[in-house]
């Protein structure tokens, strides 16, 4: 195909996604699908850079696939398939962990991020080179585009320099890609703390939208979303953290500028934007689950739409590694 590449990864690891990866990631996946050859995988192989039970990642594996299904991915419009089904993502993922220097690997800031978290002792190597895999995961598949939140955007840098390191020493072998990040919903924040990105290892559950939870209880933290002592609608990144996390939420779900939204919330209290905002989620996420039961009500269509995914993706996939391996003399 004469369409550009497009390629990112989800990890399955939180049982649902939460709405910081809808409006940051998935949303502009199956909006390039339209315009890009893509490939969207789950990844199950950067899920267990820490501990996971088998039954309980096999399960997520499968309700990640159906989401991404339900939140508008086509099967006839891009090849959705599992990461550990393609084993040239292992492959190519040593290669470029022998490209990458340690000092570069260790000024990643997700890493020191979920290190942190982990604690330095429990912290696999696995973690520490995962951005390394992530880069393999992009060059594998020639991505032009790789559709990711702002929290990404580090290791789409390491990807351009290892690709180019690559080139330069073996001969043009990879594609430079660049990241896709649509500023307005790159960080969507949590709505307990708006100075904190939305995440699912949220300091408290109430700031955290999950998109598999019960709507009521999704529709409750909305309401109770912390904002300011002022009362004025209005988008202001550094003095209204709080009130423009909520309108950017509300402009995304509903396609309504913001400046629009500020002209209709004059005079209005932030209850009336939260009460609407909750109502707006409810009403978006409700056939989001329908769909989401419906694809994992039907094992049958779930696994032939993965395997015909992971057929296309490794067609792809070893063409790219038998170049690599063949550059280095392997
Ligand atoms: P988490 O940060 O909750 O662990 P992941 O790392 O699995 O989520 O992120 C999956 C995708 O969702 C990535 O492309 C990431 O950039 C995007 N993403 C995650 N959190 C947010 C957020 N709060 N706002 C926008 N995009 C996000
Ligand atoms: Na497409």
């Amino acid at each position: 195909s004469d369409s550009p590449r497009a390629l990112s990864g989800i990890q399955p690891t939180a049982g649902s996604f939460h709405l910081g990866n809808y409006l940051g990631a998935i949303r502009q996946y199956v909006a390039l699908q339209e315009t890009h050859d893509a490939f969207y995988m789950v990844v199950d192989l950067h899920a267990i850079t820490v501990p996971q039970d088998p039954v309980e990642l096999r399960a997520n594996t499968r309700l990640a696939a159906a989401q991404l299904l339900a939140a508008g991915l086509d099967p006839e419009r891009c090849t959705l398939f599992i990461q550990s089904h393609v084993p040239e993502h292992a492959q190519l993922g040593w290669v470029m962990n022998c490209m990458t220097g340690f000092g570069e690997a260790s000024r990643m800031t997700q890493f020191k991020d979920k290190s942190a978290k982990q604690g330095a002792d429990r912290a696999t190597v696995g973690l520490f080179t995962y951005p390394i895999l992530q880069v393999a995961d992009i060059l594998l598949y020639q991505a032009d585009a790789v559709p990711v939140g702002e929290d990404q955007r580090q290791h789409i840098e390491l990807t351009r320099d290892l690709a180019e390191r690559f080139n330069t020493r073996y001969g043009p072998t990879f594609t430079i890609p660049a990241p896709h990040i649509v500023r307005e919903v790159a960080k969507i924040y949590d709505l307990q703390d708006p100075s904190a990105k939305m995440s699912k290892s949220a300091a408290s559950p109430k700031g955290l939208v999950n998109l598999l939870d019960d709507p009521k209880v999704s529709a409750k933290k909305f309401r109770s979303a912390v904002t300011d002592t002022d009362t004025v609608i209005r988008y202001d990144e550094k003095e209204k953290p709080g009130v423009s996390n909520l309108l950017t939420i509300h402009s995304a779900l509903t396609g309504t500028g913001i400046p629009e939204l500020e002209e209709r919330y004059e005079g209005k209290g932030y209850g009336a934007l939260k009460t609407d905002l909750a109502d707006i989620f409810v009403e978006w996420v409700t056939p989001f689950h329908e769909r989401t039961r419906e694809y994992l009500g039907d094992p049958e269509t779930l696994d032939s739409v993965l395997a015909k995914g992971a057929e296309k993706a490794r067609a792809v996939a070893a063409e790219t590694l038998a170049a690599a391996y063949d550059r280095l003399g392997l």
